[in-house]
């Protein structure tokens, strides 16, 4: 029996096999180069069929390859994760043809885990899989379980039937744990695109020595539905959304003066809902807008975009202004395509300004695990930050003020969960 381990992430997925204490990480290839994750991405393409006439996608970064390469054309589906405990969400259709959620998750999985075994051999059928402490947009504890069941199902269909699932921090802890030589009472703080994770667990050589096996070494956990996904909608709310017409007024019938619906910039935010803003009814609401708005330029612009399913493209360019925040104090937010183009400054303390509430929810939790476990912050000996938000300064500056930067260690930021679910697979 092999020791697989996978992070099935919202933005990004990686796996693994631990073989004596060694985790070996697939590789992906794409268009420039390699990298030991694979986008949590699907791409489908409107004339790649097989035998009986059924669209076969692709995932992860030759997801985005041939996407690019088809011109904008096709149906690029992204950030699975966060619909998983989503109740509204039970099929999406491409194409004409419905697929569940479960169908998409499914066809993900299946290429993920065709990709690894060309490298890693035959990966059989029991996995651990990471899992946040709570998904993201799971409003009761029945969401958290159908998030669970549709997971199981999913990776039942690509052969993995022995599913493990683990708290993503206590994996990220796992890895952390390998560099120690000495026990720890370590925070782990995991950023992704869609859930921030948190755990208190004493680390070190000790823990596997424990009669449960390690287990009681967890104090606590908890997590909240929001990270790097949500920080984007922040700066499309406030960049990009005025520039397509949010806050801009039109004449409606017998001459009043309305605002442009905000709706229809809410549906913006997120790729499944912004496919259902290109319908005939709310293109042409849309056109008509135009016609009486005062700014008539930005709703066209807003019609651009979605007559050319821009989505894809609006989204890479606030994600690499948010990134570029991450060291710089400013950034200019550009988009082009002819005849369109979008410029705007962003400075970071207009950022932090934007996302506050966020980071606030973020610092509210780690307050909670705190009390929860009657740990005190001076208690605590370091502080473990991974995970791709992680290098957002607000969301540093959370755990500097709490526990003193002294004790803040970061690494392994888009491999430690999986690496560390490799690791925790090798456990009964
Ligand atoms: N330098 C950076 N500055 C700010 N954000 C970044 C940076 N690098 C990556 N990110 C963000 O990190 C997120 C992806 O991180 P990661 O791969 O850890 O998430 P994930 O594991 O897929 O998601 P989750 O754990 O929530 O399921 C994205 O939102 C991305 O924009
Ligand atoms: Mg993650």
């Amino acid at each position: 029996m092999r020791s697989v381990g996978i992070d099935f992430g919202t933005t990004n997925s990686a796996i693994g096999v631990a073989e004596g204490g060694e985790v070996k990480l697939a590789r992906f290839e794409h268009a420039n180069g390699v990298a030991d994750t694979f986008r949590s991405i699907l791409y489908f393409h409107p004339d790649a069929r097989d035998k009986l006439g059924r669209y076969e996608p692709v995932g992860g970064p030759r997801a985005i390859d041939r996407y690019l390469e088809a011109d904008g054309r096709g149906r690029l589906i992204q950030s699975l994760k966060s619909y998983v405990a989503d109740r509204g969400f039970q099929a999406t259709s491409i194409f004409s043809r419905t697929h569940s959620l479960v169908d998409l998750l499914t066809l993900l999985l299946a290429d993920i885990r065709a990709r690894a075994e060309e490298q890693l051999g035959p990966l059989g059928s029991r996995i651990v899989v990471g899992r946040p402490v709570h998904f993201a947009h799971a409003s009761a504890p029945e969401d958290e379980a159908l998030a669970i069941e549709r997971l199981r199902a999913a990776f039942a269909n690509v052969g993995w039937t022995d599913v493990v699932f683990e708290h993503e921090p206590v994996a990220a802890a796992y890895y952390y744990e390998k560099q120690l030589t000495q026990d720890e009472l370590v925070l782990i703080a995991d950023f992704g695109g869609g859930t921030s994770d948190f755990t208190l667990i004493d680390v070190g050589p000790s823990r596997a020595k424990r009669a449960d096996g390690g287990k009681s070494a967890i104090l606590g956990t908890d997590g909240v539905g929001l990270a790097g996904d949500a920080l984007d909608a922040k700066v499309l709310h406030h960049v990009v959304a005025p520039m397509l017409g949010l806050g801009s007024t039109y004449r409606a019938m017998f001459g009043r003066e309305l605002e442009v619906p905000v709706w229809i910039y809410s549906k913006l935010r997120r790729w499944h809902h912004l496919s259902f803003l290109k319908t005939k009814k709310n293109l042409d609401l849309l056109e008509e807008i135009a016609s009486q708005s005062d700014e008539p330029e930005k709703i066209r612009a807003l019609l651009h975009i979605l007559d050319n399913d821009l989505g894809y493209h609006l989204y890479r360019a606030i994600e690499r202004a948010k990134v570029e925040l991450s060291s710089k104090d400013e950034t200019r937010f550009s988009f082009h395509d002819d005849p369109l183009e979008i410029e705007a400054k962003i400075t970071r303390a207009e950022f932090d300004g934007w996302v506050a509430e966020e980071t606030t929810a973020m610092a509210e939790c780690v307050d909670r695990l705190l009390a929860k476990t009657g740990v005190p912050a001076s208690s605590v000996d370091q502080v473990f930050m991974t995970g791709g938000t992680s290098f957002v300064p607000a969301v540093r500056r959370i755990f500097d003020e709490r526990f003193g930067r002294e004790k803040i260690r970061a690494g392994g930021e888009m491999i430690s969960v999986a690496t560390g679910l490799a690791l925790r697979a090798c456990e009964p």
